[in-house]
């Protein structure tokens, strides 16, 4: 036994001998550069934990070559810290980054020449080492001695803030510690978008100025701060400490990350979007759960001048009539900065007046307009002439006109209110090229002519051959579901003219079928489905028939396009009649019969279908009325339909998320019982007549679900949690069960949740439950009330 153990000993003694010696030989993980060191090639520096790694890299398909710093243990290499974002080089082999004896680093390309140094000089010679740390940092320090660092990445930040860097300025060397971001995510040179800390004459202030949006934020509102809760997120765990440090030498702002097993970096986005990214370990990708601003057309000049940004398209950016790319390549690569260029000079002739204007409509007006005080759009439109700087005008009870470049042009929808007329200024040679019309040739007018008698011609023969088709049966025997044609659904809609309404997966129309009956077309947008397995699923949603699910009639498919057809529902849907104040208001009783009803439609998508359904998207808007006010459960199905697309677009999507049950956003496996916690969030609403959310602005106590898991628990009257419009009016003991149910609902845990039988159960009186404990996150609200301050409503801004 003895020499057994004896020799394991010394096997183990030999295998941990031979492990150091394998790593000292093999491993070239090292976190530090000594000097004379450098780093060439695919050689590169890893932090002590294994977590940032630094070397040459190339963002994208680009051909050139950067020193970066990025996350050593994540997929698709996200670069934070670029060295060289200005000198880019073409070979990373021949190309070195090194330690020179004196302590500065420099970056040499294949002619030796330094491209990029960091002009750091150490007084100890042949003593300083580069080191990269954990948090990203590359430091670059005195190895004897202590006086400390020399020179450090976080001093010069690129596109990304990380937890413990810095974003202020230096105010002995007059620099900026400041965000710039990358013109395209192939290319790390600074763009035009920037968020620094705003300084005035005497010193700092706690202003963060971001010229994305123009607009400044009160950082000082931030320090300190734990932000532990995001209502409109249900999370409780994304949490930063934000502190403004200030010395003789600097004063920036900084923060950490309270979870050390998540990552989370700010970033000043290539589109001019400021966001941050939080990455945990069960993720498999970056979340963003902040941006701003939301919509890119909001971000301040991201189409460049002479351009018009339109939220609705692909492309966003396209150049006015009469213009074109500046730099092509960069508008390939969806840098727009440059924007656009006159692609003919205007003629500036002030007596033959050879310039013309085009007119834009509902156009959001460009910045610094200068007002001039004339009573037409004619004499408007001759000031502007009369100026060979002036490069647009508008009229509207008021002339304003624009000299120069025109930044942030947008184009709005048509029906938009906010929406003005917008005369651009071009040549008049461009005019006769953008818009033939104008030009009254005879030769055009003959053309014109023919083309409109061809057309007149196929009309006819359209409308008579239709007329001789056998009549299409428009409507499925015993509910089996009609493959519309495309022409049917565009007869019935009057060419999509009447649009119910729109949501993140498609618009939809209302129609009237030749046999009177009325319908609603959904035009699905971005399905990426094939027409076959389209109709197999299409087929699956069309049998499940239930008085309380809107009922599938049909569908249609064509070429790319999908649509699916339902019956109408002349009441509109939930959302419209709870939150619109103008409408009927619901009485107690009908509430009370829309909550019953939902819920069994939920159980039956849940419990009675072949294959359980999880709807997903359970809030107001997908809870329709019929004539009699029976709740109808809409969009049944579509998650399936969309798969992954679905997701993503539901996480991000604004107004959604306050329904959202945590396991969506913590990547955990989804159950029937996500539907169960957006229904018990749905029926605070039906109870109270107000998003839940809208509550939020007066703070925490006020959050709605709160107050009703408060006075619950504290046995108090919950009449005073109805509607005010409702006068008390409400059936006390049915009103208590719906907050008890509610409250069950949107426990933490779906263990704790009911399922949506119980709910209907326990609505009805049949099944008592007890008094629901406080949910886990509404419990921090209580505890920290102070702390919890909720991202979107912290970082308000003002505009500058
Ligand atoms: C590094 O580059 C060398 C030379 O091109 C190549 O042989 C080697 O496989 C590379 N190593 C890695 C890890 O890419
Ligand atoms: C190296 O950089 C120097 C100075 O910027 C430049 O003149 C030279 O052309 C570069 N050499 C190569 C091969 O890029
Ligand atoms: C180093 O100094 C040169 C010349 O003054 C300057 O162009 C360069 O930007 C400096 N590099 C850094 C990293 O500050
Ligand atoms: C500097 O230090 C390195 C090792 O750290 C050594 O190899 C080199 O000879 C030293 N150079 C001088 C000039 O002392
Ligand atoms: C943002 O600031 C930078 C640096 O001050 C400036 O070059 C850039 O033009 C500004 N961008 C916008 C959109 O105003
Ligand atoms: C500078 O900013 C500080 C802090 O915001 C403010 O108190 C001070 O009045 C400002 N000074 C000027 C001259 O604007
Ligand atoms: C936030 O950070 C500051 C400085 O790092 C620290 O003094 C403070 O205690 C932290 N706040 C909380 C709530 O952890
Ligand atoms: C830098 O800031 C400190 C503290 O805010 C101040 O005492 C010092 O005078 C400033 N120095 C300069 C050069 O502005
Ligand atoms: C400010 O800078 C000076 C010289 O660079 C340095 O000696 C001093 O320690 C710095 N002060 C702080 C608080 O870092
Ligand atoms: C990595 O990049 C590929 C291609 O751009 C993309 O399809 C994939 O989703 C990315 N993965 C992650 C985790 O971001
Ligand atoms: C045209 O506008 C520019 C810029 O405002 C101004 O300097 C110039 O005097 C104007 N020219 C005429 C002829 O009004």
């Amino acid at each position: 036994m003895g020499i057994i153990r004896k020799k394991t000993r010394f096997a183990q003694c030999f295998l941990l001998v031979l492990f150091l010696f394998l790593n000292i030989q093999f491993s070239k993980e090292s976190d530090t550069l000594s000097p004379g060191q450098s780093l060439s090639g695919n050689q590169t520096l890893t932090s002590a934990g294994g977590i940032f790694e630094l070397g040459f890299f190339t963002p994208g398909n680009s051909q050139n070559y950067y020193i970066g710093i990025w996350y050593k243990t994540l997929p698709n290499q996200t670069v934070v810290w670029v060295a060289n974002r200005k000198e880019p080089l073409s070979d990373h082999f021949s190309s070195e980054l090194k330690l020179l004896e004196d302590g500065n680093l420099v970056l040499l390309n294949q002619s030796g020449a330094a491209v990029w140094s960091t002009n750091s000089t150490s007084t100890v010679h042949n003593s300083t080492t580069a080191k990269l740390l954990d948090n990203a940092n590359f430091v670059i320090s005195n190895a004897v001695g202590s006086s400390g660092v020399i020179w450090q990445s976080f001093d010069h930040p690129t596109n990304h803030w990380l937890p413990g860097g810095k974003l202020g300025y230096k105010n002995k060397t007059n620099e900026e510690m400041a965000l710039v971001s990358w013109r395209s995510p192939e290319n790390p040179a600074p763009s035009l978008f920037s968020l620094d800390v705003a300084r005035n004459g005497t010193g700092h202030s706690h202003l963060l100025k971001w010229n994305g949006t123009h607009q400044y934020w009160n950082s000082g509102d931030w320090t300190g701060k734990i932000f532990t809760f995001v209502p409109e997120l249900q999370l409780n765990f994304y949490v930063t400490n934000m502190t403004l440090i200030s010395n003789e030498n600097e004063s920036y702002f900084t923060y950490t990350s309270a979870i050390p097993t998540a990552f989370t970096r700010f970033v000043v986005e290539a589109t001019g979007q400021l966001r941050q990214y939080v990455w945990q370990e069960n993720f498999r990708e970056w979340r963003f759960f902040w941006t701003r601003p939301t919509q890119q057309c909001e971000v301040y000049a991201f189409c460049g001048p002479f351009s018009v940004c339109n939220q609705r398209e692909e492309p966003l950016c396209v150049c006015m009539e009469g213009f074109e790319p500046k730099v092509e390549e960069n508008w390939k690569l969806e840098d727009h900065t440059d924007g656009c260029v006159r692609k003919d000079p205007l003629q500036c002739d002030g007596i033959e007046k050879k310039d013309r204007f085009l007119v834009k409509r509902s156009m959001f007006l460009p910045d610094n307009p200068e007002s001039l005080a004339v009573g037409s759009v004619e004499e408007c439109e001759s000031k502007c002439l009369s100026n060979c700087s002036c490069n647009a005008f508008a009229y509207d009870n008021g002339c304003s006109i624009w000299k120069g470049d025109l930044f942030n042009l947008q184009q709005l929808e048509s029906g938009d209110e906010t929406g003005r007329n917008f005369h651009i200024r071009i040549a008049e040679s461009e005019l006769i090229q953008t818009s033939v019309k104008h030009k009254s040739d005879k030769t055009v007018l003959i053309v014109c002519a023919a083309i409109a008698g061809f057309c007149i011609v196929c009309v006819l023969v359209t409308v008579i051959l239709w007329r001789r088709r056998p009549t299409v049966l428009l409507e499925g025997v015993d509910g089996s579901l009609v493959p519309f044609k495309y022409q049917q659904l565009r007869s019935a809609t009057k060419n999509f003219s009447e649009k119910l309404g729109e949501g993140a997966f498609g618009s939809v129309f209302k129609g009237t079928l030749p046999n009177s009956a009325t319908i609603a077309v959904k035009e699905l947008k971005n399905l990426q489905q094939g027409e076959k397995q389209f109709q197999a699923e299409v087929k699956t949603i069309g049998m499940i028939q239930h008085i309380n699910l809107v009922q599938l009639r049909g569908f249609c498919v064509q070429a790319s396009k999908r649509f699916l057809v339902y019956e109408y529902m002349p009441n509109g849907s939930l959302e419209s009649i709870l939150f619109r104040r103008s409408s009927r208001i619901l009485d107690w009783q009908s509430r009370f019969k829309i909550a019953t009803g939902t819920a069994r439609g939920l159980a039956y998508l849940h419990e009675k279908c072949r294959d359980c359904i999880i709807h997903c998207d359970i809030k107001p808007e997908n809870i329709l009325l019929d004539a009699e006010y029976n709740p109808k459960v809409a969009d049944f199905g579509l998650a399936k339909l969309f798969g992954r697309e679905f997701s993503r677009v539901l996480t991000t999507m604004r107004g959604t998320r306050g329904y959202l049950a945590p396991e969506w956003i913590s990547g955990e496996a989804v159950t029937p019982k996500a539907d169960v916690f957006s229904y018990g969030m749905l029926l605070f609403e039906v109870i109270s007549g107000r998003r839940n959310r809208e509550k939020l602005e007066n703070g925490f106590e006020d959050y709605f679900p709160l107050r009703v898991a408060k006075t619950v628990q504290n046995g108090e009257d919950v009449l005073a949690l109805l509607d005010d419009r409702l006068e008390g009016n409400a059936v006390t003991e049915e009103l208590n069960r719906a907050c008890k149910v509610a409250c069950w609902c949107i426990q933490d845990d779906e263990k704790d949740r009911p399922t949506m039988g119980q709910v209907v159960q326990i609505l009805e009186g049949v099944t008592e439950v007890d008094i629901p404990p406080m949910p886990r996150f509404l419990q921090h609200l209580t505890e920290n009330p102070a702390e919890a301050v909720p991202h979107q409503e912290t970082s308000s801004t003002t505009e500058s």
